[in-house]
This record gives structure tokens, C-alpha cells and sequence, in this order.
């Protein structure tokens, strides 16, 4: 049988305040819309629809490419004068599921159950009980308080309808040939002047269609976002949430409510995550991995047993940054994308590593520039020093082999090559390679004047 996501995404927003359109605004470091779109990735639709808007052109740029077809609604008449704009998108026959692109936590299994349940004959509502239903659509039962009759909206509804607490979460599911009809039939004659689609359900039950009500108890997964406080509230619900499944695993967070997960984190056992870190993108923590506070790290992966001192900034961006097995690194590290640190790295307080590759055991301890680098094992790379990776148009290599003493201070000029076990004496600027187990000091000798009389201030 055939199956229509639809996902209304053409409103203002406007209590969002905001230029940015209602819908592309992030949770948890993703778009509104992209949760939507992604909660129903699994499944298998014929058409997937998204009805734009306000800022239409925007938002088809941020959501576009993934096999998703745009139907353009100007003016935004209402809800259900935006499913009159797809009627000719949808594939006949079947059901259609109708989303909106501010409710971007809705469950995988929600959407099914919703589908399986209109099973193209019935007209399926997903609804909640509110303590506080006010501005939600009502659900307006039988005296025997069964058979749905109808939804009616908050500003039309009478102060008998207004005690109802079952809403409409404004997720349904409903028989594609049904569902056009009635949209061609919807008035907008109510007190808000609009097409509403909620109107469809009274026509529903006039024609003797089925029409289930079918109730979710997870609030999480139908609230909506008309506003900055409810999205920041929305996140922390979808943190909170994040850290618990963490927590269930295994993962010892020292406070859930000061976590936050912007992609996916892949845990080891006994892995410690300090307070007030941030992890985006794709994230691996291996085996007794110990985080400090105050961390941000992005698309990266850390070894068994390394830790990560407080106040670290690892950011892999495209190429990934990985950190080796029981590596120290920080406080106050930063590792940039292609840092690629071996087992037992130590990486000190401001020092900074990209697109350098660091073996077993080499340590940069203290304030110190790594970029475009290849370190062999037990380099000891000096407070101070920096490799000068760019002349002002390309970037070169520079090569440390193993066993390598860099001093204090040094300016490594690349492309150079040091020999294994070379030493560079403090204050070097390195122009040429070094061979191995040589030692090269460039610098100034230093010169001592016997009895030096400092200048005496004139008065
Ligand atoms: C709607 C429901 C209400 C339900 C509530 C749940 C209607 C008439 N009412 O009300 O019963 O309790 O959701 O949150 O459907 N949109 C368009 N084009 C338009 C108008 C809206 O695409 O012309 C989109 C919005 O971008 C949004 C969604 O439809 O994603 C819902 O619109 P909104 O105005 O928020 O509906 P509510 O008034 O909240
Ligand atoms: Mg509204």
C-alpha cells in the first residue's frame, strides 16, 4: 500500500523573533526539520513532501538533496489550505502521514503505529492528555466519551470543550483518496479566519469513516517549538533524555543536567564525563576514558584509558582527530583536524596540534605549535617551540624522527627533517635538516661583558 509523508513546514514562527525560518532553527545541533525528516527516514515512503513557506528557499536549501519533493504554499491560509497545495504531489491510493516540521521529536515507532493503524481506511489522530491544553486543539468524543466526533480548535471551542484535556498533537495519519476529498471541501469560517485541517475529522465521521484516536504518553515526542524558551526546554528535555541512555549503558556523567550531545557519542565501559562538556558531530570514547570539565570535542575519537584534562578543545571538523591509547592531553589542549596522536601522547596546557601525526610516547608538553608534522616515538618537543608550517602561499612538512630533544623556543622552518635522536638546542631557528643523532643550535652566541655599569638615570 502506498504511503505520503507530509511535513507542514510553511509557518511564520513568529514568536520565534527571529530571521532565521521556524523550522531551521537546531536542536541538539540539527535543524527542527531534520529531526522530523529523520525520525521517518525508516520509513518506506513513496513521496515525502515538505510544504514550504516562509522563507521557502532557505529552508528547501537546508533540507534539500535527500530525495524529498517541495510544494510551495503562498499565502499560508492554514493547515489544512497547506495539504490542499500537495493534492496533486500524492501518490493515489494508500495513506498519507502529516507532520509538522516544529515537532522534531517525534518517535520512529509513533509514525508507524500511526500508519499501520490507518492502514488506508482510517482516519488516525495522535493525541495527549494536557494538564494544561490551552491553544491546543481539542478532541471532542461521544457522551460515552468514545467515538471521536471532532477536533475543535482553543479559540473556537465553548467553555464546556475548553475542560476537555485530550489534544490533537497535530500528527495524523489519513486515506489518501479521503483526505484529498476533504481538504477540497474545508471553509475557513472560524475564528481565526483559516483553513484548518482539523476540520476534516467532523467530515470523517459524517461519512461513516473510522476515525482512532490513538494516545501518547510521552509529552516529549509531540511538543512543538513556537518560541525560544520552549526550545531551549525542548533541549534540555532531549539532553536529559541523551544522558540517561548514556547513564544506562554505563557511562559515569558527573551531572546529566550539564551534558550536552550535539550527534553521536559511542562509549567504552567506565567512561567518566566531567560536568559542562560538549560532544558534536561523531565522537568515540574508548575504555576508561576519564573527560575533565568544561571539554568541547567534535568528530573524534579517543583511545582506551586516555584522559582529557579540563578546558580541552578537540575538533576534528571533516578529517576526524584521534587520540591513542592512555594519551594525557590538556588542560587547556587544542587539537585541530588531523591531529592523529599515538598511545601515550602527552599533549600539555596551549599547545595546539594540526594536521600532525604524533607517535608513541612523543610529548609536547607546554606552549607549543605542531602543525603539518610527523613525530616519531619519544620526541620531546620544547616549551616554545612551533614549527613554521607556511611561508605566506603553501604549507610544508616538517619531519621529527624518533628520540628527537626539541629545546625551548625553537622555530622549526618546514619543509625540514630531523634525524633520529637529534637535539636542537633552545632558541633555534631550524632553516636546514639535521642529521641523525646531531645536535644544531642556531642562534646568537652569547656574549658576557665583565663589571657591566648599567646607565645611571640623569637627574
Ligand atoms: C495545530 C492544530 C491544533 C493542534 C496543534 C498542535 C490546526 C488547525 N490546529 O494548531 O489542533 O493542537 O497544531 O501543535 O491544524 N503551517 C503551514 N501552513 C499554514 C499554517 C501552518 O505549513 O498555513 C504549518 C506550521 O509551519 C506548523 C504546522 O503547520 O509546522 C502547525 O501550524 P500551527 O500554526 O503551529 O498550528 P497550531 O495553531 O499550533
Ligand atoms: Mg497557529
Amino acid at each position: 500500500m502506498s504511503l505520503n509523508i507530509v511535513v507542514m513546514a510553511a509557518g511564520k514562527g513568529t514568536r520565534m523573533k527571529s530571521s532565521l525560518p521556524k523550522v531551521l532553527h537546531k536542536l541538539a545541533g540539527r535543524a527542527l526539520l531534520q529531526h522530523v525528516l529523520g525520525s521517518t527516514a525508516a520509513l518506506a515512503a513513496d513521496a515525502r513532501i515538505v510544504i514550504t513557506g516562509h522563507g521557502a528557499d532557505q529552508v528547501e536549501a537546508a533540507v534539500g538533496g535527500e530525495g524529498l519533493r517541495f510544494v510551495r504554499q503562498e499565502p499560508q491560509l492554514g493547515t489544512g489550505h497547506a495539504i490542499q497545495q500537495t493534492v496533486p504531489a500524492l501518490t493515489a491510493g494508500g495513506s498519507t502521514l502529516i507532520l509538522s516540521g516544529d515537532t522534531p521529536l517525534i518517535s520512529t515507532a509513533t509514525t508507524r503505529a500511526l500508519v499501520d493503524a490507518c492502514g488506508g481506511e482510517r482516519l488516525v489522530l495522535l493525541t495527549i492528555e494536557y494538564a494544561d491544553p490551552t491553544g491546543y486543539g481539542r478532541i471532542v468524543r461521544d457522551a460515552a466519551g468514545e467515538q471521536v466526533l471532532a477536533i475543535v480548535e482553543h479559540k473556537d471551542a465553548s467553555d464546556a470543550q475548553r475542560a476537555l484535556r485530550e489534544c490533537y498533537t497535530g500528527v495524523m495519519a489519513a486515506p489518501t483518496e479521503a483526505l484529498k476529498r476533504w481538504v477540497g471541501q474545508l471553509d475557513n469560517n472560524n475564528a481565526q479566519g483559516e483553513y484548518y485541517l482539523t476540520d476534516i475529522v467532523a467530515m470523517a465521521v459524517a461519512e461513516g469513516v473510522p476515525v482512532v484516536a490513538v494516545k501518547t504518553a510521552d509529552e516529549t515526542e509531540v511538543l512543538g517549538v513556537n518560541s525560544p524558551s520552549q526550545l531551549a526546554h525542548l533541549e534540555r528535555r532531549f539532553q536529559l533524555a541523551q544522558a540517561e541512555s548514556l547513564m544506562t549503558a554505563g557511562v559515569r556523567l558527573a551531572d546529566p543536567a550539564r551534558f550536552d550531545l550535539r550527534g553521536t557519542l559511542h562509549c567504552g565501559k567506565d567512561v567518566e564525563i566531567d560536568v559542562n562538556c560538549v560532544f558534536e558531530g561523531a565522537v568515540t570514547l574508548g575504555d576508561g576514558v576519564r573527560i575533565g570539565a568544561n571539554c568541547v570535542i567534535r568528530n573524534a575519537t579517543i583511545g582506551a584509558n586516555a584522559r582529557i584534562h579540563e578546558f580541552t578543545h578537540i575538533d576534528g571538523e571533516t578529517a576526524g582527530a584521534s587520540v591513542g591509547e592512555g594519551a594525557l592531553i590538556g588542560p587547556f589542549a587544542r587539537l585541530r583536524p588531523g591531529a592523529k596522536l599515538g598511545a601515550e601522547v602527552h599533549i600539555g596546557n596551549f599547545v595546539e596540534v594540526k594536521n600532525s601525526t604524533l607517535a608513541k610516547g612523543a610529548k609536547a608538553n607546554h606552549l607549543a605549535y605542531l602543525g603539518d608534522a610527523t613525530v616519531g616515538e619519544r620526541v620531546n618537543y620544547g616549551a616554545g617551540s612551533i614549527t613554521a608550517n607556511y611561508d605566506g602561499a603553501n604549507k610544508h612538512r616538517t619531519t621529527i624522527g624518533a628520540d628527537v630533544h626539541v629545546g625551548s623556543n625553537c622555530v622549526l622552518v618546514a619543509p625540514v627533517t630531523l634525524g633520529d635522536g637529534a637535539t636542537i638546542g633552545g632558541g633555534s631557528t631550524i632553516t636546514k635538516d639535521v642529521e641523525p643523532g646531531g645536535l644544531a643550535v642556531a642562534r646568537g652566541r652569547q656574549t658576557v661583558i665583565s663589571g657591566w655599569s648599567r646607565p645611571k638615570k640623569v637627574k
